[in-house]
């Protein structure tokens, strides 16, 4: 068996393009996610991630012109608040918020997480990223983003002191006694007194542990120093592969890293990126698929403006039929190299043709893809798929009625979730 989740944003949904409903106003509104939370919950998923950041982006053609006008990650929302109206409508599926380590104080993030994890009744997640936009910084008042592998060792820290925070009350601190009149007992809640490098908090955290005490954490960054803060920390890591060779490489590496860090690597669930083309019909599938893939050939604005947003650098200012110069950024490195893996001697035209997902690509009927999963997870030795897709209902009714019973008569995914929280149905199989 393996695990199921989807990677989706709190901002517009597929906008312009069909079936997307009122994409225009439907983001906004909570029940488009609650609708596809319950019929995630009935497909059994472990966990819906939501993606997140703190800035417009500008990168490309130097202005927010592009992104506004194609509503390409801004507007968006905050997660968090979200974790909370979905958690109230579900019953079983995890909640995943991206939250930056980088900018938030551990007193306010681990008093924010314990809040939602009682709130969901231990159904919350975290997606630590360190931040790779200088306009988040510049958003939080610095004027350049921080060096990347010096953010993952702020991370780490970070890390250790919302830990230090979660572990201030002892599970037996309640007393809630009428009879002595003690509602909780002082000398089993501590102080956290962490004095790091970067961060100091005193503690202790003013709520009590939540049913998860520390919710779920989920990492994403896949450069060397973020799949070493990944295999510490993380309960599952998202990654992105094209290929079932990417992905064995990608369990391998973090298997060993985590078994070097002292864990049972087998605690880490790594879920890859999938996309997915489902039709009626194998060769009706095959067609839609060809049909999109021309479509992104052609589509060479939005492969810049994803380059630019990834690395920071304006991919609108190289000349298109030239070979790129060598690509160095401070931003978001593994996602960048991924873009442009093998593709020395090519030019920006050239590269912009290609497909630019980070995902898995699975195509046929939901049968058909069910068979190629369940082949692809055999062979990779990972945990499961998360996918990557705009919430449309369309895309939601395919998975969740078409794919998620198909996969579920393989015997492939749960069926029915057997614990109340999050981390244990993650680390049930
Ligand atoms: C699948 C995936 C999802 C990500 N989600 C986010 C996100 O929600 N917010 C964010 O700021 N960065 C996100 N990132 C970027 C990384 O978490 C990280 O901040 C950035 O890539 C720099 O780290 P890296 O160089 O280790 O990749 C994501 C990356 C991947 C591969």
């Amino acid at each position: 068996m393996f695990h199921m989740g989807w990677f989706l944003s709190y901002a517009v949904q597929a906008w312009r393009a069909p079936f997307s409903g009122r994409a225009e106003t439907d983001w906004k509104d909570p029940g488009l996610y609650v609708d596809a939370a319950r019929a995630l919950e009935r497909a059994g998923f472990d966990y819906m991630m939501f993606e997140d950041g703190s800035f417009i982006p500008d990168a490309f053609g130097g202005s927010a012109k592009w992104s506004l006008a194609n509503a390409m990650t801004a507007p968006k929302h905050d997660p968090l608040a979200l974790v909370a109206t979905v958690g109230a409508a579900t019953s079983r599926i995890g909640l995943i918020a991206t939250i930056t380590t980088t900018f938030y104080p551990p007193f306010l993030a681990a008093r924010l997480l314990t809040t939602l994890d009682h709130l969901t009744e231990g159904r919350c997640g975290l997606n630590l990223v360190t931040s790779h936009n200088v306009r988040t910084a510049q958003n939080y008042g610095l004027d350049e983003q921080i060096e990347h592998d010096r953010r993952y060792a702020i991370a780490d820290e970070w890390m250790d002191a919302v830990s230090a925070l979660w572990d201030c009350w002892d599970d037996d601190a309640l007393v809630m006694d009428h009879e002595t009149g003690v509602f909780a007992d002082h000398t089993k809640v501590r102080h956290a007194d962490f004095a790091g490098e970067y961060f100091r908090t005193r503690g202790p955290l003013n709520v009590p542990p939540g049913p998860q005490r520390r919710p779920v954490v989920c990492q994403a960054g896949g450069s060397p120093a973020g799949r070493e803060f990944g295999a510490r920390h993380a309960d599952t890591i998202i990654a992105q592969a094209y290929s079932v060779a990417d992905m064995k490489a990608y369990r391998a590496d973090i298997d060993a890293r985590a078994a070097a860090a002292g864990r049972d690597p087998k605690d880490v669930k790594v879920l890859f990126l999938a996309t997915f083309t489902f039709g009626d019909s194998e060769e009706r599938a095959r067609e839609k698929a060809r049909a999109k893939e021309a479509a992104a050939a052609a589509a060479i604005e939005p492969k810049l403006a994803s380059l630019s947003f990834a690395s920071g650098i304006d991919f609108g200012a190289f000349p298109l039929d030239e070979p790129l110069p060598e690509i160095r950024t401070n931003a978001a490195q593994s996602v960048t190299a991924l873009h442009l893996r093998g593709t020395e001697g090519m030019t920006l035209r050239e590269i912009a043709a290609r497909r630019m997902t980070g995902a898995v690509e699975f195509t046929g009927t939901p049968d058909g893809v069910a068979a190629q999963m369940g082949e692809a997870m055999a062979e990779a030795g990972g945990d499961g798929f998360l996918v990557q897709a705009p919430i449309t209902r369309r895309i939601v009714a395919e998975v969740a009625d078409g794919l998620a019973p198909a996969l579920r008569r393989r015997g492939l995914v749960r069926d029915g979730y057997a614990h109340p929280t999050f981390r244990e149905n993650l680390l049930a199989f």
